[in-house]
C-alpha cells in the first residue's frame, strides 16, 4: 500500500532513524561523487500554493540527482480546490506522476490530496507541520552533535508550523526540547498533547514556556524561525510587537551552552527574529542546515518509492 509524509507524527521512532541512516547513506555517497539513480524514470509533482525557496529547489535537484524529474506547479496554475477540487486534482495527478509534494495552506488539504491520490503525498509544509524541514534539522544536530537523544535543543519564537514538527522530531528521538513563546502563541494543545504522547516511549522531555532566557540556558542549540508565517501577514505589525523580546541575538545566546548551534529554517527576517551577527556568527548552522533539505528529501524520495 502506497505512503505519504504528511507529519512526523505518523512516523515510529525507528522508521524515522532508518530515514535518517538513509539521508546520511545519500549525502555521503554524493560527496563522494557518486548519485546512484534509484529514481530512474521517476515524476514528482510538486504543488506550490506558497512561494519556496529551499523546497522546490532541494526537491527538484533531489529527483535531478535520482535519475528522476520534478514538475513544479505553481500557485496560479492548479489553484488547489478553487479551479478544481483537492479530489480531483489529486486523481488526475496520480495518473500522470509516481509522487506528489504539496505547500499549502490548509493542512486538510494535503491530508485531502494524500486520500484521493493513488501515489505517495509529501507534506511540503502546511500551516499545521514542516516535515521534510524538521527531518532535515534533526539530521543536522545529529552530524553537528553525534546524536539526538538527550540534546538540549532551545526554540525562541511562534508556536508554529515548524515548532510543531520540531517537537514530534524531538519527541520521537528523545531529545530535551524547551520552547519559549509569547503567551498568545503557543503550540495548540493538540500539537502538545500529540507530542508528548509520542514523549513516553523514547523519554524525551519538552516544555513549553514564555521566557527565552529560560529555555536557552544551557542549550546546546537555539532555533527560531519568522514571527509571521505566509499566510498570517495581515498581522505582522501586531506580531512584531508581540514578539518584541523573542529575538535571538548575542545576548540572549550568551546564557546558552559555550558552543552551541544556531538553528532558523529560513527564509530569515534579519533584525527581527534573528541578528546578522548570529545568522553568520561563528554559531550559525544556517546553511549547512538548509543544505540538509536536499539529502533529508531524497531519503524521504527513496523511502516512498521504492521500499
Ligand atoms: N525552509 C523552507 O521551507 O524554505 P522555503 O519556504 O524557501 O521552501
Ligand atoms: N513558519 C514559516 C516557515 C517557512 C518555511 C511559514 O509557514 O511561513
Amino acid at each position: 500500500m502506497k505512503r505519504d509524509l504528511l507529519t512526523l507524527a505518523d512516523q515510529g521512532p525507528e522508521a524515522l532513524g532508518d530515514l535518517l541512516a538513509l539521508a546520511r547513506a545519500l549525502k555521503a555517497e554524493h560527496a563522494a561523487g557518486g548519485n546512484p539513480p534509484l529514481l530512474a524514470g521517476r515524476t514528482l509533482g510538486m504543488i506550490f500554493q506558497k512561494p519556496s525557496l529551499r523546497t522546490r529547489v532541494s526537491f527538484e535537484m533531489a529527483m535531478r540527482h535520482l535519475g528522476g524529474h520534478a514538475l513544479y506547479l505553481s500557485p496560479d496554475e492548479i489553484r488547489l480546490g478553487e479551479r478544481e477540487s483537492v479530489p480531483d486534482v489529486a486523481r488526475v495527478l496520480s495518473r500522470y506522476v509516481d509522487a506528489i509534494m504539496a505547500r499549502v495552506f490548509a493542512h486538510d488539504h494535503v491530508v485531502a490530496l494524500a486520500q484521493w491520490a493513488s501515489v505517495p503525498v509529501i507534506n511540503g509544509l502546511s500551516d499545521y507541520s514542516h516535515p521534510c524541514q524538521a527531518l532535515a534539522d534533526l539530521l543536522t544536530i545529529q552530524e553537528k552533535l553525534g546524536t539526538l537523544s538527550g540534546v538540549r535543543l532551545a526554540y525562541v519564537g511562534d508556536g508554529n508550523n515548524v515548532l510543531t514538527s520540531l517537537l514530534f522530531g524531538a519527541a520521537l528521538t528523545g531529545m530535551a526540547l524547551t520552547a519559549a513563546t509569547p503567551p498568545d502563541y503557543a503550540p495548540s494543545p493538540e500539537v502538545v498533547s500529540r507530542a508528548k504522547a509520542l514523549a513516553g516511549p523514547t523519554g524525551a522531555s519538552l516544555q513549553i514556556g514564555t521566557d527565552p532566557a529560560e529555555a536557552v540556558a544551557g542549550a546546546q542549540v537555539v532555533y527560531t524561525d519568522t514571527w509571521t508565517s505566509m499566510g498570517q501577514e495581515a498581522e505582522a505589525a501586531v506580531r512584531r510587537d508581540a514578539f518584541a523580546d523573542f529575538q535571538v541575538n548575542e545576548a540572549l545566546l550568551a546564557g546558552a551552552s559555550v558552543d552551541v548551534g544556531v538553528m532558523h529554517c529560513l527564509p530569515a527576517h534579519r533584525g527581527e527574529e534573528i541578528t546578522d551577527a548570529v545568522a553568520d556568527g561563528p554559531h550559525s548552522w544556517l546553511f549547512d542546515q538548509a543544505e540538509n533539505r536536499l539529502h533529508a528529501q531524497k531519503a524521504v524520495l527513496v523511502d516512498l518509492l521504492t521500499r
